[in-house]
C-alpha cells in the first residue's frame, strides 16, 4: 500500500531535503510528483536514483494525491493549501501560514502527536519555524520533568533558513570580499558575510521581530501556553544549522545532571556534552543530521531552578523537511489516511 505524494517547492532549499527524507525513511510512496513555480517547469531534482521533472503547481491537479507537502512560502500557501484540502489531499505545510489558526493543528511529532487529530478540519497540517521545532525537542522533556516557567533564548540562525537565495548571498558576498569586490546586499538587510545581522522577518510594534513572535506563539501552542519566553533571533553566516543559547527557569529544581540523564533518553535528542575542548556540537557539524544535538548543559545560580544550554540542529532537517514527513509517518501509523487509489 503506498500514497500518493506531491511536493510543492521541490526545487528549493527545504523542497529537495524532502525529496531525499521521503527516500531515505521508505516513506510508503506509489508515486512522486514534484511540484514548483512555473519558471521551473521541466527542470530535474532528485528523489533517490531517480530523476523527477518538474511540474507547474498551478496546473496541477490533486484529485487523486493523498499527501501534499508544501514549501513555498506563505503566500503560495494562502492560496492553494485550503483548495488542495478540499480536493480531500492532506496538506503537511512549512510556511507560518496556517501556523496560528486554531483550526489547523501545529505538530513536532516528538512533542504533541495526539494533537494532529484535529487536521481534518481544514486538512491542513501546520509544521513549526525552524528554530522553535529544535527548541521544543529539547525542551520537552525537560518540561514535562521540572515545569518550565520562562525561557530566554538568543538564536544563532544560517543563512538557508532564508531560502536558496540566503545560501546564494553568502556565497557570493564571501567571494566578492575575498576578490576585493563590491558586495551587495539583497536578500538580507545587512552584509551576511564575515557578519551576524539581529534582524530575521518584520518589526513588529513592540520592536520584537516576527520571528521572534513566531517562537513565543509556536512554543505556546505546542509546549504550553502558561510558559513565558522573549527571544534574540540572529543571522550568521553559516550555511546550515541553527544555534540557540538558551537559558531556562523551572519551576522544580533540576540538576545539569538529571538533565543530561533525561535528554539522552529523550526522542530525537542527542547529548553532545564534554566539558573539554571541542566536546560540544557546532552547526557544522549538524547539518545533514536528524537530530537536535545539546551541547554546554549547565546550572544557572543566578536565577532559582535555572539551567543553560546549547541547542543545535540541521534546519532543513528537523527544522522543516524531516518535521514534515515525520508528519505524514505520524498521519500512515495512526491510521488516519488511506491511499485514495485502494479506495476509489
Ligand atoms: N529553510 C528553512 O530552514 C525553513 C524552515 C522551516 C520552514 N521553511 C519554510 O519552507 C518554505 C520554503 O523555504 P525554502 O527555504 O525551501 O525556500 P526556497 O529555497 O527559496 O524555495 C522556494 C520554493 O518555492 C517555490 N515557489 C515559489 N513561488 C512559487 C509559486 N508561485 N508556485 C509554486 N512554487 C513556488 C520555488 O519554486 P521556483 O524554483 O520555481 O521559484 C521553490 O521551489 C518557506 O515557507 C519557508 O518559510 C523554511
Amino acid at each position: 500500500m503506498g500514497f500518493k505524494v506531491a511536493v510543492v517547492g521541490a526545487t528549493g532549499n527545504v523542497g529537495r531535503e524532502m525529496l531525499n527524507i521521503l527516500e531515505e525513511r521508505g516513506f510508503p510512496i506509489d508515486e512522486i510528483v514534484a511540484l514548483a513555480s512555473r519558471r521551473s517547469q521541466g527542470t530535474e531534482v532528485s528523489y533517490g536514483d531517480r530523476t523527477l521533472k518538474v511540474k507547474a503547481l498551478d496546473t496541477y491537479d490533486f484529485s487523486d494525491t493523498d499527501i501534499c507537502i508544501m514549501s513555498a512560502g506563505g503566500n503560495v500557501s494562502k492560496e492553494w493549501s485550503p483548495k488542495i484540502g478540499k480536493q480531500g489531499c492532506v496538506v503537511i505545510d512549512n510556511s507560518s501560514a496556517f501556523r496560528y489558526d486554531q483550526d489547523v493543528p501545529l505538530i513536532v511529532p516528538e512533542v504533541n502527536p495526539d494533537a494532529i487529530s484535529l487536521f481534518t478540519r481544514k486538512n491542513i497540517i501546520a509544521n513549526p519555524n525552524c528554530s522553535t521545532a529544535q527548541l521544543v525537542v529539547a525542551l520537552k522533556p525537560l518540561h514535562d520533568a521540572a515545569t518550565i516557567k520562562r525561557i530566554v533564548v538568543a538564536t544563532y540562525q544560517s543563512v538557508s533558513g532564508a531560502g536558496k537565495d540566503g545560501m546564494d548571498e553568502l556565497f557570493t558576498q564571501t567571494r566578492a570580499v575575498f576578490v576585493a569586490d563590491s558586495v551587495e546586499n539583497k536578500k538580507f538587510t545587512k552584509r551576511i558575510a564575515f557578519n551576524v545581522i539581529p534582524h530575521i522577518d518584520v518589526f513588529l510594534d513592540d520592536g520584537f521581530t516576527k520571528e521572534e513572535w513566531k517562537m513565543v506563539a509556536e512554543t505556546k501552542k505546542m509546549l504550553d501556553p502558561k510558559i513565558k519566553l522573549t527571544a534574540t533571533c540572529v543571522r550568521v553566516p553559516v550555511f546550515i544549522g541553527h544555534s540557540e543559547a538558551v537559558n531556562i527557569e523551572f519551576e522544580k529544581p533540576i540538576t545539569a545532571d538529571e538533565a543530561r540523564d533525561i535528554l539522552r533518553e529523550a526522542p530525537g535528542c542527542q547529548v553532545l556534552d564534554k566539558r573539554e575542548d571541542g566536546g560540544y556540537i557546532t552547526p557544522l557539524e549538524s547539518a545533514g543530521e536528524d537530530a537536535t544535538f545539546i551541547s554546554r548543559i549547565r546550572e544557572d545560580s543566578t536565577i532559582e531552578n535555572g539551567l543553560s544550554m546549547w541547542i543545535v540542529s540541521d534546519n532543513l532537517r528537523k527544522g522543516a523537511a524531516l518535521n514534515a514527513v515525520q508528519i505524514a509517518e505520524l498521519l500512515v501509523e495512526r491510521g488516519l489516511i488511506q491511499p485514495k487509489k485502494k479506495a476509489a
